[in-house]
């Protein structure tokens, strides 16, 4: 049996064959509103079931209960709103009960919103009580602050699904992901969220997990990220050298995680376990920091917080330590299983990585695989 989706059952919203082709045909002549990458990925994630059981856009009251208290108004624990935002001109085009045509940048109608709340919402709340902080100098801050004053609320049908170019091919929703598990006879799997290339401290991670479970799914972001994170193109030519060279065929999958990055720390460590739960994910890896950006979060503040939910959550998180190589152990390691000094253990920051990639150097082989230091050496030079 498979674990079951968040909320019980993995919503659909994506219509099919003549009920798609009569529905967008009545799309062109709806009012329409043109919405943002990062709205159409959330569409798309809410289409296929990947955010069960949002089946839309946030009305006010699960809105302002996640917010307030981690919870949609039902009481199941969900953690970052999902809400679509409009100005206050784009919002007096629009009355309750309306069906909206949601097109991309590009046009194309993706899919409709029946909007059933029109609501205003505090920045400044949104930003303390998700983002723990309301400066601007927060990434996910930043993005909140940019958006329309107004949100959207409603069920949405999705229509077309976005194109993912060069990721096609490792796209699958969350039935196929879960089809994938039990064809493979994998009975527990290991979920695995990044935005970043897979370093030797992922990697231990990673396979300390896999250790104790059937399989690994290499569950990368690949929507919206901030300006300094390695493109996601980089970032999957390196996933796949690094899968061929070092890990077993047979137990690992690359699949994208095709949604924004929103750097809330804590509360989108939740996001992350519910959605890989949603894939049919059984276990779900929280380490240090996970979605954090800058200081704002303490180095086990994510851990802690998923902790509170757990039991309700249903995915069982790993939870790893700093990990880092120890010269002296000669091996990765964590303060949990490294007896040594701190001067014998490889750091390097962000920053620094950065800098040597862009410098055409590779970082420490106890820090990244070679293979993986070449692929971004390559993918960070300026064109
Ligand atoms: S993010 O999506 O969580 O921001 P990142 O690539 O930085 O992406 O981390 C992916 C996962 O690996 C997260 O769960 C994070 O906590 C964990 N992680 C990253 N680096 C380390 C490390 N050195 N030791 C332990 N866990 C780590």
């Amino acid at each position: 049996m498979s674990i079951s989706a968040h909320g019980g059952i993995l919503i659909n919203r994506e219509l099919q064959k003549r009920d798609r082709e009569n529905t967008l045909s009545k799309a062109k002549s709806l009012k329409s509103l043109t919405i943002s990458a990062w709205a159409l990925s959330d569409l798309e994630l809410i289409g296929i079931g990947g955010f069960s059981p949002l089946a839309g856009f946030m009305g006010q009251k699960d809105y302002e209960s996640v917010v307030h208290n981690t919870r949609l108004a039902d009481g199941t624990v969900w953690s970052v709103p999902i809400t679509l935002s409009v100005s206050h001109e784009e919002a007096e085009n629009y009355q309750i009960g309306d069906e909206i045509a949601l097109k991309g940048e590009d046009g194309v109608i993706y899919g409709t919103l029946h909007l059933e709340d029109k609501y205003d919402y505090d920045k400044k709340v949104e930003a303390e009580k998700v983002y723990g902080t309301t400066e601007e100098a927060h990434a996910g801050v930043k993005k909140l602050y940019e958006r329309g004053d107004i949100y959207l609320g409603g069920p949405i049908t999705l229509l077309n699904r976005p194109d993912h170019g060069d990721f096609n091919d490792f796209y699958m929703d969350p039935s196929e992901t879960r089809e994938m598990f039990a064809n493979l006879g994998w009975k527990t799997v290991v979920g695995f969220q990044t935005r970043n290339p897979v370093h030797r401290a992922h990697e231990y991670i990673q396979k300390c997990a896999l250790e104790a479970v059937d399989g690994l799914l290499l569950n990368p972001l690949v929507g919206e990220t901030k300006s300094d994170d390695i493109p996601a193109d980089v970032r999957m030519e390196s996933y796949q050298v690094i899968l061929k060279n070092y890990y077993p065929e047979d137990r690992t999958r690359l699949v994208i995680y095709p949604a924004a990055m929103r750097y809330a720390g804590p509360k989108e460590a939740i996001l992350h376990a519910i959605v890989r739960k949603n894939y049919g994910c059984t276990h779900f890896i929280v380490g240090r920091d996970h979605a954090g950006v800058g200081d704002y979060y303490g180095t086990y503040e994510a851990q802690d917080f998923i902790t509170q939910f757990e039991d309700e959550l249903g995915i069982q998180i790993f939870k790893f330590e700093h990990a880092f190589y120890c010269k002296k152990c000669g091996n990765m390691a964590s303060a949990k299983t490294c007896p040594h000094d701190k001067s014998e253990h490889v750091h390097l920051s962000g920053t620094k990585v950065r800098e040597l990639l862009r410098n055409g150097e590779r970082p420490p082989k106890e820090f990244s695989r070679p293979e993986v230091a070449d692929v971004l050496i390559k993918g960070m030079q300026p064109v």
